[in-house]
Parts: structure tokens; C-alpha cells; sequence
């Protein structure tokens, strides 16, 4: 029966329609739905030396005197401030009525410098021990990412992610957490976007550390992650669960791939280039090997290269033991959409030539402040179906979801408005077919800074006046139409939002 639903909805992902949009449907979502909102440590944090905070690869990154890295020259030193803003946050949070807030901690501010005997510093504890507690006196559960991107700067020293010491050292870090904050943490999420952090940090060097080792580096990058949320979640399983009673998971992003031409040959390249991109991490996690159809491309292309093993490592029996079916529960991050097409290779050794797809935009989609990201909503309908499909219906969470303002744009964003309404209808569709989404989650709770890209886009559905010091966060539009949405739990008489 259940096998029969599973071909069902994978029909239905092909059967849907050539990427179109389907009437504004009025209901609600599954009773118990959870409706959150999102930060991570950099971006909003600011006190980046304060109590014994060791610096991470962003401080380096964006301290870098010849201004090279960041569009606006810019750093989060101080950001939102939210290291001394606690309540501020809280407050908008309160107001928007939010079952959980989604934030990261820095692993620098709890171990300075990381590494697996470095001391623990008890000020970072407190910081977030007291953020945690506000939250829950609040009615608000704290959902927390253990790493969105901040590498202490010795453990980039160190090697950083391509180095595997890194993943001790990563477990290490996930003990001290349990330990400390377990009694009021139940819902863990070990990484924030593997495939970010290992090819913008280490493929195109758009983010820090900024390298450019696309063919290889990447994919080592892509197996100390994997290996660190093994343990983490091992370490849980064995040492707190029985008595902390949580669960453990990872976030990974991915666009949809749309076929570009509705025939054999686009539907292939939609699924390899999913698995290329989510199933990277995604199937390692829920069967212990990489993607059939990557190990088989990226083991050839290395023979063709002449190379005497895969760019591609490969997970030995103890390693694939413990990697094997770690996940609670799968995040996910998505903004848009790609129409993707087969190609041979793209004549670089790395991840982008190696899946064989090529993707594209059409430029007839709504655009943003970033260059990447266009409305695409129906997308998201597509991609938890094809999720849930593809790892044997696992629960999903989607934990960032959200549209870019520029730079002078002001509380009225009606254009977000839109975005988060079709996005939001689009996944409640999917829900209402039996897909087990369990929450949504908007990025981001303010304007932030936006990584290499500075404050040059705003992402807040709180307004965030970065040259006025009191740096006071206020709603904007999509903040009150979400607070609509989220206490209706969906849409019981159409959109709540008038946006004309
Ligand atoms: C995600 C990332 C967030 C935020 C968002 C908007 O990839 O996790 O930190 O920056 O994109 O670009």
C-alpha cells in the first residue's frame, strides 16, 4: 500500500503539468504543522570578539584589508547585534505568534578554537543557555543548526573541511552541545548546506575561505560533512536520547530541476541533477553510499582523466555503518528553480561537468535583488513530492524559504508578500496529497547580513536601519500577512493579503 502511495505521488510529480501554476487553493495544513522563522550566528550575531569568542573564517573573510571578498566591503562585527539584543528579537518573534525560531550557534563562542582538546568557554554556554531559555518562557521552541558556516579559524587552519580531523572535531563540538543545552533543546540540525559550504567555500571561492579546488577538495569537503553528522547523530543516539528524548537532522539545499523539454531524456537530467546536488548528502545519510549515478559518472570521468582513483572518496564498512540511516528527519532549503537539460560534461573536473545536466532560468520569472533567485513557486510543490518519493517518505521540514529586496527597499513588500503566499499555498497542495511536511520556515526573521553579497539584499520580513544604532528590527507587510497565515494555518479563505 505504502509502495503503491509512493508511485502514485512520483507520478504525480511528472504528471502535474510543464512547470505551471495551478489555482490559489483555500484550505489549511495537517493539524500540528509547525510555523517558524530563521537566523544563523554570523549574520545576525555582530559581537564577534565579545566574552571569548575565537574568530572563524567570516571574521578573516570579511576583515580582508583589500575589501575584495564582500560586495559592500562590509563584515558582521556588529550585524543585528543580537549577541545584546536577546529581548529585541524576542520580541518580534513573541509578536509573530511563531511555534519555533530556526537560529544557528557559533562554534567559536562556545570553543574558541575548535579543535577536540581546546577549552570550552563557559560565556558562550551562558549566551545561548539564556536566548534558549527567553525563547521557551516565550512558548517559542528553539530549533537549532550547530554550524551555518562560522568554521573556527584554527580548524580552517587546521585543513577545514576537507581534512578529516575536522569531523572529530565536529563531533566533539555536537557533545559539548548535547550536554549543555539538551535539557531544552530537542530538535538538532547538524549542518546548515553542505553543498554551500563545500562549493562556494571551497570549489568557486565565492564564500569563505574563499579556495578554488572544484575537482577534488569539494568532494572531500562534501565527505567530512557527511562523516561529522554520522557521529553527531551516533553520539546522540548512544549518549542523550533516552533521556533528552530529541531528534537530529540536517538542512540541505537544493533549486528543483524542472525538464526543460518534457521528454526521456530532461526527466533524467532533472533526477541526476537532484541527486547531484540534494542526493549528495541526502542518500549517504538514508543508505550509507553516494548516489548510484554519481559514483558510476564521477568514477568514470576519473578513469578518463587518467587518474589513478576517483575524485569521488568512497565510504569504508565501519564508515558506512555509521552514516547509515542518521537522519530523523530531512531540512530543506529552496528558493527557486532551474530548467535543467542533459549536456556532456562542461569540460571542467569537478561536481558542475560531472552530473551532465546544464540548467537555466526563464526569463520570463519573476526576479529579485538576487540574481539567482526568481519566483518560481509551483517548484517547491514539486520538489517535497519528489523528496519524499525519492528516501522513502521521510519527514520534511523546510527551514528557509524567502525572497530578496534590495538594498533602499522599506517596510512595504508586497513582492515578498507574494512570494511567501504562492510559496507557502504551493507546499500546502503538496501536504494536502499526504506529503509529510511538518513545518515551514521563512528566512529570515530580519534583514541581515547577507554573507558575500553584504547588506546589499534584504531578506527580513522585519526591517533592520543598519546605519541607525539602535538598529530597531520592524515588521514589514510580510511579516503581519505571515503572522496571518501562520495563525490560520494555511489559507481557509484565500490569501489573507491584499498586495494591490
Ligand atoms: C541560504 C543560507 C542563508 C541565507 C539564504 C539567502 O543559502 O542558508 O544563510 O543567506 O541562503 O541567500
Amino acid at each position: 500500500m505504502q509502495k503503491f502511495a509512493t508511485f502514485l505521488l512520483f507520478l504525480a510529480v511528472w504528471t502535474s503539468g510543464h512547470g505551471q501554476d495551478t489555482p490559489f487553493l483555500n484550505g489549511t495544513f495537517p493539524p500540528g504543522f509547525l510555523w517558524g522563522v530563521a537566523t544563523s550566528s554570523y549574520q545576525i550575531e555582530g559581537g564577534w570578539d565579545q566574552d571569548g569568542k575565537g574568530p572563524n573564517v567570516w571574521d578573516t573573510w570579511t576583515h580582508d584589508s583589500t575589501c575584495s571578498n564582500v560586495q559592500d566591503c562590509s563584515n558582521g562585527d556588529v550585524a543585528c547585534d543580537s549577541y545584546n539584543r536577546i529581548m529585541q528579537d524576542i520580541a518580534i518573534l513573541k509578536e509573530m505568534n511563531v511555534d519555533f525560531y530556526r537560529f544557528s550557534i557559533a562554534w567559536s563562542r562556545i570553543i574558541p578554537n575548535g579543535g577536540i582538546d581546546e577549552p570550552v568557554n563557559p560565556a558562550g554556554i551562558r549566551y545561548y543557555r539564556h536566548l534558549i531559555n527567553a525563547l521557551l518562557g516565550n512558548g517559542i521552541k528553539p530549533f537549532v543548526t550547530m554550524f551555518h558556516w562560522d568554521t573556527p579559524q584554527a580548524i580552517e587552519d587546521a585543513g577545514g573541511w576537507p581534512t578529516e580531523a575536522t569531523a572529530q572535531a565536529f563531533a566533539r563540538y555536537a557533545r559539548v552541545l548535547y550536554a549543555e543545552l539538551g535539557d531544552l533543546v530537542k530538535d538538532w540540525i547538524t549542518f546548515n548546506e553542505p553543498w554551500v559550504i563545500c562549493v562556494l567555500g571551497y570549489g568557486t571561492g565565492v564564500n569563505a575561505p574563499g579556495r578554488t579546488e572544484m575537482a577534488e577538495t569539494v568532494y572531500q569537503c562534501g565527505h567530512t560533512i557527511i562523516k561529522a553528522h554520522g557521529l553527531a547523530y551516533r553520539i546522540y543516539e548512544t549518549e542523550f536520547k533516552d533521556q533528552q528524548q530529541g531528534q537530529v537532522g540536517i538542512t540541505l539545499n537544493t533549486d528543483w530541476n524542472e525538464p526543460d523539454v518534457d521528454d526521456a531524456e530532461h526527466r533524467d537530467a532533472s533526477d541526476r541533477g537532484l541527486r547531484f546536488s540534494f542526493g549528495w548528502f541526502a542518500h549517504p545519510l538514508y543508505f550509507g553510499e553516494y548516489p548510484p549515478i554519481m559514483r558510476e559518472l564521477v568514477d568514470q570521468k576519473s578513469i578518463n582523466e587518467g587518474r589513478n582513483s576517483s575524485r569521488l572518496p568512497s565510504f569504508d564498512l565501519l564508515w558506512t555503518e555509521i552514516i547509515n540511516g542518521t537522519l530523523d528527519f530531512i531540512g530543506l532549503n529552496t528558493y527557486t528553480t532551474q530548467l535543467v537539460r542533459p549536456v556532456n560534461g562542461d569540460g571542467n573536473p569537478g561536481l558542475f561537468g560531472d552530473s551532465n545536466v546544464a540548467g537555466r532560468q526563464d526569463p520570463a520569472w519573476e526576479s529579485s535583488a538576487a540574481s539567482w533567485l526568481k519566483v518560481v513557486p509551483w517548484g517547491l510543490n514539486k520538489l517535497v513530492r519528489w523528496i519524499y518519493a525519492e528516501y522513502n517518505q521521510p519527514p520534511i521540514y523546510v527551514t528557509e524559504n524567502g525572497f530578496a529586496d534590495p538594498q533602499n527597499a522599506t517596510v512595504n513588500d508586497p513582492r515578498r508578500v507574494n512570494y511567501y503566499q504562492q510559496y507557502i499555498n504551493e507546499l500546502m497542495k503538496a501536504t494536502l496529497d499526504g506529503v509529510d511536511v511538518k513545518a515551514y520556515t521563512a528566512w529570515s526573521l530580519m534583514d541581515n547580513m547577507e554573507w558575500s553579497a553584504g547588506y546589499t539584499q534584504r531578506f527580513g520580513i522585519h526591517h533592520v536601519n543598519f546605519s541607525d544604532p539602535s538598529l530597531t528590527r520592524v515588521p514589514k507587510m510580510s511579516a503581519i500577512c505571515l503572522t496571518q497565515i501562520f495563525s490560520d494555518n494555511g489559507f481557509p479563505n484565500g490569501p489573507p493579503c491584499n498586495i494591490n
